[in-house]
This record gives C-alpha cells, structure tokens and sequence, in this order.
C-alpha cells in the first residue's frame, strides 16, 4: 500500500467515481476530488467511500488557474488524473460553447498548473510525477464496417463533443513535447455502469423501459459502438497511471462490439426477466421501441484496438457484455432513489442535440 495523493478531476462524474471508488477500496492512494458539480456531477455516487480519511473534495472549475493553482500546493498530488469534462454529445450540438471553456481552455488551465507545479518539485518526485489525460475513442472519427482504431489513427472529430476532446488531447501532447510534462493520454470506447447520468443510452432505456415510456432509437439503430463497463475502465486507468510509458497513448475498450438496437434489445431482454410485471399495455419491454430522427453528424461505428495496453501493460477487461449489461440493470433497479436525486428537474429526459 502506498501513500501518495491522486488529484482527480471530474471524480464526482461518472467515471471518475468509479474510479475514486475503486481508488479507495482497492489502494492505498489518498485522493482528492477537483469538481465543479455541473449538472453531471454528483457526490451520491461517492457515497460509499467519501467518509474515509484517504479522501477530499474540492469544489473548483477547473478553469479557474488561481484555485486549481492552490488545490495543488495545498495537496501536493503525485499525479493528476483528468476526467472533468463536458461529456454529452447532444448537448454540444445545442451548445457547443461550455465544451470548449471546459474540455480546451479548462484543460489547458490544468496543464499550465500542473506544469509550474512540476518545475517546482524536487528531483525525485519530478520524474515520479504524471498527467494522465483521459479521453475518448471518438477523436478518430467514424469507421466503416472493417478495421480498428489504433493508436496511430488519424484524428477525425465530427461532433462539438470530439472536437473539443481531440483538442484537448493535442494540448497534452504538446505540454509534453514542447516543455516536457510527463504525461499519458487514454482514449476509451462507450463506458456503461452503475452511476451513469439518466441521458446517456443505456440508463436512460433502463428507466424508460420501467416507466412505459417509448424507447427513443436514433435512426435505423445500426451504429456500432463497442461497449466497457465502467470498473474495467477504471482498472486499465490505474494500470496506464502506474505502468504506462510517458508520452504514451493508449487505447481503452472492450472488443464488445454492438449496434445500437442490439444494446437496446439487451436491456429489454434483461428486463423481461427481472421485472416480468411489465408497463400497462405491454408484454415485453421491446415493444416501447421507438425510431427517433437520426443525430446530426451521427457517427457510423467506433471499434476500438486493445492490443497495446494487454501486450504492454497485461490489462483485459474482466466483463463480458452480458455479465456487465446485467450488473447494470441490476444497479438501476437496486437504486431507483439515486435516479430520482439526480434528475433534480434540469432533466427530464426529453431528446436534446436536433438541430432547427
Ligand atoms: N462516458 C463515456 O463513455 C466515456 C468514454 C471515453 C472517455 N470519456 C471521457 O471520460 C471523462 C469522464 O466522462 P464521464 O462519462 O464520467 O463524464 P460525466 O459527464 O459523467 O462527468 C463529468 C464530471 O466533470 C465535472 N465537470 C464538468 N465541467 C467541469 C469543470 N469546468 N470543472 C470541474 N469539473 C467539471 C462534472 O461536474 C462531472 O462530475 C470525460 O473526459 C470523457 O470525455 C467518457
């Protein structure tokens, strides 16, 4: 067990308290918690460890240099972990504007910080030191029926969203080239799990299948996404953190590769089983299925190569998709409260990012 400090940021998200949770109950890190708690950010999900004393929160914007500066010296963390981000794609279609305050000038806010932090450390603990960015397969742009992303794909953004992130993963890569910061950049596949914001496609089927209400499908329903649960993304994070080589990118996903129907078919599947008392109306949850107008600039299929991190670093996630979709069901029906506290009326899961 070690005592050093991990500065996360975004821990109060998604998977950032997947990770904080997993930090916490599997390590000896203290952590402290940078979050500015957006409407994506909520402390709930911390619930199970935020009583322990190897944990912190700190609520700061990461674009604010002057605060972020302090949470550093007053911390003194070993290595940042950067998850905070706008992170929805619909809604940088509605309003591009935050995702590039938050996910280019925040991160740049972070870097900037983090590299007066680092000039300043004594020699030992300067080469210990790491940044490790955390982003997404998406920079690369859509994939036809064959082939993989790897590493060395060219960037391709084609949302808000990815464009933002795949500026800001040229921003760590330029902190490292021009002054030498050590950093790591992960770009992960669709992450799935307990905790997930009621927006994002796999919770917000869960709670509408339970509701009776439609099932929105962008589309025809045939974009390939390729799907990780949440605490095999946090276990590679740690894994590239401790073992990555600097400078390094890695690529995070979960060979689980499916359409969109198919994920939602799934749920519905699961669901018929575990909660067979269905909606008035219906006899299987796959009925509320309801094609929706395509999202603008929709992406065809993402698939993600894997092979750097299991060769380099020995990581493979410990989920299957069918193991990992049923512990997520799982969660939501076990925690229908949490559901409820965050839907605290900014959201009420109607659809966002149509354009006109
Ligand atoms: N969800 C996925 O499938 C996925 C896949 C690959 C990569 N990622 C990346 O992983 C990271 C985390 O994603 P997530 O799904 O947990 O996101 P999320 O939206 O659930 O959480 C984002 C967190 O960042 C915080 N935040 C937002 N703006 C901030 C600011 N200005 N200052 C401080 N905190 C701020 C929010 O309060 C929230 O707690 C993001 O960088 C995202 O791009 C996500």
């Amino acid at each position: 067990m070690n005592s050093k400090t991990l500065l996360i940021t975004g821990g109060a998200g998604f998977i950032g308290s997947a990770l904080i949770r997993h930090l916490i109950e599997n390590t000896g890190y203290r952590v402290v918690n940078l979050d500015k708690l957006t409407y994506a950010g909520n402390l709930e999900s911390l619930e199970p460890v935020s009583g322990d004393e190897r944990y912190v929160f700190e609520k700061v914007d990461i674009c604010d240099g002057a605060e972020v500066r302090r949470v550093f010296r007053e911390h003194q963390p070993s290595a940042i972990m950067h998850l905070a981000a706008e992170s929805h794609v619909d809604r940088s279609i509605d309003g591009p504007a935050d995702f590039i305050e938050t996910n280019v000038t925040g991160t740049t806010v972070l870097l900037e910080a983090a590299r007066a932090y680092w000039n300043d450390l004594a020699e030992g603990e300067k080469q210990q030191f790491r940044f490790h960015h955390i982003s997404t397969d998406e920079v690369y742009g859509s994939l036809g029926p064959e082939g993989m992303f790897t590493e060395s794909s060219p960037y391709q953004p084609n949302s808000p969203y990815s464009a933002s992130k795949a500026s800001s993963d040229h921003m760590v890569r330029a902190w490292h080239e021009t002054y030498g910061l050590p950093v790591l950049i992960t770009n992960c596949s669709n992450n799935y799990g307990p905790y997930q914001f009621p927006e994002k496609l796999v919770p917000l089927i869960i709670l509408n299948a339970l509701a009776g209400k439609p099932l929105p499908i962008y589309g025809r329903g045939d974009q390939i996404r390729d799907w990780l649960y949440v605490d095999d993304h946090a276990r590679a994070l740690l894994r590239v953190l401790e073992q990555g080589r600097i400078g390094e990118t890695y690529n995070i996903g979960g060979h689980n590769e499916k359409t969109n129907l198919e994920v939602v078919k799934t749920l519905c599947g699961i669901l018929d089983e575990k909660r067979p008392d269905h909606p008035q109306g219906i006899s299987r949850y796959e009925e509320l299925i309801t094609h929706v107008a395509d999202r603008p600039g929709h992406d065809q299929r993402y698939a993600i190569d894997a092979d750097k991190i299991e060769r380099e670093l020995g990581w493979v996630p410990e989920e299957t998709f069918e193991t990992g979709m049923v512990k997520t069901v799982d969660w939501y029906l076990e925690n229908d409260n949490w559901c409820q506290r965050v839907l605290d009326g900014s959201y009420r899961g109607e659809r966002l990012g149509v354009i006109g």
